[in-house]
């Protein structure tokens, strides 16, 4: 079982070659750092230090006082099938748990199978709602 625990920045480079990988958005440092000041203890990584960079997967939540969200969890395909993703948010909800949290939302692209398995096995629901999004002005490039 790996060990998971909260990002550091040392992690960096070995976390943007787990979502090159996965084939997930990388997070850019400077919207990183925005984020990293609200709540850092919700941006986990699980060691895999058998690994080239020693990290084999990463997840980031937050938490709006109302809801938690999950965005960007992904495991490298070297690492897969092996409960990465499972322990990465059994500990997010845990943390989210303890924050007060009750309910969590994410998002998956209809034609990720392997993501609709993996949440609807750790028993999160689909819902109808359409995701409507606008960037604004001073956003970067989220
Ligand atoms: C989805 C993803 C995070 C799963 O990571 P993982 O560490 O392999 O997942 P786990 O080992 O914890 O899998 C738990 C269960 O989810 C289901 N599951 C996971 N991957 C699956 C796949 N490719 N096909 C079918 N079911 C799958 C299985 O029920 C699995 O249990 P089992 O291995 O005992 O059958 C990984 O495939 C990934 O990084 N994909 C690309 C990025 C992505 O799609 N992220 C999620 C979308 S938001």
């Amino acid at each position: 079982m790996s060990r998971i625990r909260q990002f550091r920045w040392s992690d960096y480079e070995a976390v943007a070659e787990v979502w090159r990988a996965a084939g997930t958005d990388v997070v850019g440092r400077a919207e990183l750092e925005a984020k990293l000041t609200r709540d850092p203890e919700l941006f986990l990584v699980a060691e895999a230090p058998a690994g080239p960079r020693g990290i084999g997967g990463a997840v980031m939540g937050t938490f709006d006082g109302r809801r938690g969200w999950i965005f960007r969890l992904a495991v490298h395909p070297a690492h897969r099938r092996g409960g990465m993703a499972t322990g990465l948010v059994a500990e997010l909800e845990q943390r989210l748990t303890n924050l007060g949290c009750p309910r969590i939302n994410l998002l998956v692209l209809p034609d990720n199978e392997a993501g609709l398995r993996f949440w609807q096995r750790l028993g999160y629901l689909p819902c109808p709602d359409v995701l409507f999004t606008k960037p604004l002005a001073t956003s970067p490039s989220s």
